[in-house]
């Protein structure tokens, strides 16, 4: 069955009159920049909105001429398009300078600092600063951040930091502080970027858009929740990176939490930044600090070993670039949280995330309690649950199965799916991070995280980073290409459910 979708207004086009820019990246030649930043800013070039007197001014470490990185931005921005091979326009490429700079060192700024005095009219421009740099470096670079005078003219700023802030909650404070001695809060934009796609998004408009399911949305019709966040690639080169971070910090702490507060908040009293970040934010205090043993039984924390992803021989995480050949730095996570209030008491929020799974997948399954079965007779072992699937990735589709009776003259209950699926829309849709990008360009904070909710999603997460690191725990193996160690198929089955997948 799939479901049309008639469109009786049309939606708002992306209308961004907004003043030009100067976007300031840190870590203009890395991993992020190349893979999704340079993409996003050329997609929005593409589709004119990106103001035409904006400047882009590219920071990193290694020398390089102006040449040379526009020659990277050419490069990346091909090879993260989807499709045939595209020309880069000039005008695109000319947006761009490349300064060379470290990010303990003053000359740096100074360039940066020399580099935008010479502009005319500065204070037509708004200047954004992007931090795409791991988050130990987050300090140093506000430190030059705060040289930075433009020659003493007022100038209207913003930045825009990348996850992980901070690495526990004592440094997601500090940095918290060390940014409002330069920032207002309304100057920041702690980026996730799952706020940024469009099916996320949706969790907000179907809930509280359809008055069918909101008076289900509670203990007494929901059975459970299941969030998966499965990624079947490995670390790639980030080795450095990830050694640190590990999958709780990569995802759990920022990704996963996200999605929970977007399934479990409270319709908010309008759409404003602030009514939607307050309500996460109750979310993220209802969850409590959980117990060693806890811990133990409804937690799990894996690390994958070689394997075969899509028939191809894939090297265990411990053999990949700039990983310790004894790393217990934690791949895959599953595990059991429960949102203590009124509404949720009793319904497990089981989630999962990991590397080198089976396949890519971003879902979020709402299961449905059983209803009273006895008039099926001996059929009602065939009925299912009815399930509310937000499927994320790899398409943006929203499904409900249903349980239809089997044509015949027995009384055969039989599930069917309605489908909702984005691409069939056929509209022009953009991807997070220019979503992003647009809304801080126009000064909209909804999709960007407060200081308060980051502070609470990391005071969830220390005890369960330093569970694992202080306790000899068991690191469970898994094989690349499969769904995780087995204690997290037990997790669920010991309560008499499974993953959907
Ligand atoms: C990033 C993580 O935040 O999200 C990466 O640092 C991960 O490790 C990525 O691969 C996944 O993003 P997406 O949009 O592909 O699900």
């Amino acid at each position: 069955m799939n479901l049309e979708m008639k469109i009786s207004c049309e939606p708002d086009s992306i209308e961004i009159n907004i003043q030009p820019f100067i976007l300031i990246i840190f870590g203009g030649g890395g991993d992020l920049s190349k893979k999704k930043l340079l993409p996003a800013l050329y997609n929005l070039f593409k589709l004119n909105k990106l103001n035409n007197e904006s400047h882009i001014i590219s920071y990193g470490r290694k020398p390089r001429t102006q040449d040379e990185y526009k020659n990277l931005v050419r490069t990346y921005v091909d090879k993260n398009s989807t499709g045939k091979k595209i020309i880069i326009e000039e005008d695109f490429l000319d947006k761009f300078i490349y300064l060379r700079g470290d990010s303990e060192k003053l000359e740096g700024i100074d360039k940066i600092n020399k580099y935008i005095c010479n502009f005319k009219n500065i204070n037509k421009y708004q200047i954004i600063f992007y931090l795409a740099t791991p988050p130990n470096l987050a300090k140093n670079i506000l430190n030059l951040i705060q040289r930075l005078d433009l020659c003493d003219k007022p100038f209207k700023k913003k930045i825009i930091m990348e996850k992980p802030f901070g690495i526990d909650t004592e440094s997601a404070t500090k940095l918290n502080k060390n940014l409002n001695e330069i920032f207002e809060e309304d100057e920041i934009y702690r980026i996730d970027h799952y706020l940024g796609k469009e099916t996320v998004q949706n969790i907000l408009f179907f809930r509280f858009g359809n008055s069918i399911f909101e008076p289900l949305w509670n203990r007494s019709f929901i059975d459970h929740i299941q969030i998966t966040v499965a990624e079947n690639i490995g670390i790639e080169s980030r080795g450095n990176f990830y050694e640190k971070a590990g999958v709780l910090k990569d995802i759990i702490q920022n990704h996963m939490m996200q999605l929970i507060a977007l399934v479990a908040m409270e319709p908010p009293t309008n759409f404003n930044a602030n009514s939607i970040r307050d309500e996460k934010v109750k979310i993220f205090k209802t969850i409590s600090n959980m117990t060693d043993e806890y811990m133990s039984e409804n937690f799990v924390l894996g690390q994958y070993k070689a394997g075969k992803i899509n028939n191809k021989d894939v090297i265990s995480y411990q053999d990949e670039k700039n990983v310790d050949k004894n790393s217990k730095t934690g791949t895959f996570f599953s595990g059991k949280f429960h949102i203590d209030n009124w509404r949720w008491a009793g319904v497990p929020f089981y989630v999962r995330a990991g590397k080198r799974l089976n396949q890519k997948l971003t879902e979020i399954v709402v299961t449905f309690k059983i209803p009273p079965l006895k008039l099926f007779g001996n059929a009602c072992r065939d009925m299912l649950a009815n399930e509310l699937v937000f499927s994320i990735q790899p398409e943006e589709t929203i499904s409900l199965s249903i349980n239809m009776k089997y044509p015949g003259v027995e009384n055969y209950p039989h599930p069917v799916e309605m489908n909702f699926n984005y691409s069939k829309l056929k509209l022009v849709s953009i991807t997070a991070y220019e979503r992003l990008l647009i809304d801080c360009i126009k000064g909209d904070l909804t999709l960007f995280s407060r200081q308060d909710g980051i502070e609470e999603m990391w005071r969830i997460l220390d005890p369960i980073v330093n569970y694992f690191d202080k306790t000899n725990f068991n690191l469970l193996d898994y094989p690349a290409g499969s769904w995780g160690p087995e204690k997290s198929k037990l997790l669920l089955e010991k309560d008499n459910r499974k993953w959907r997948v």
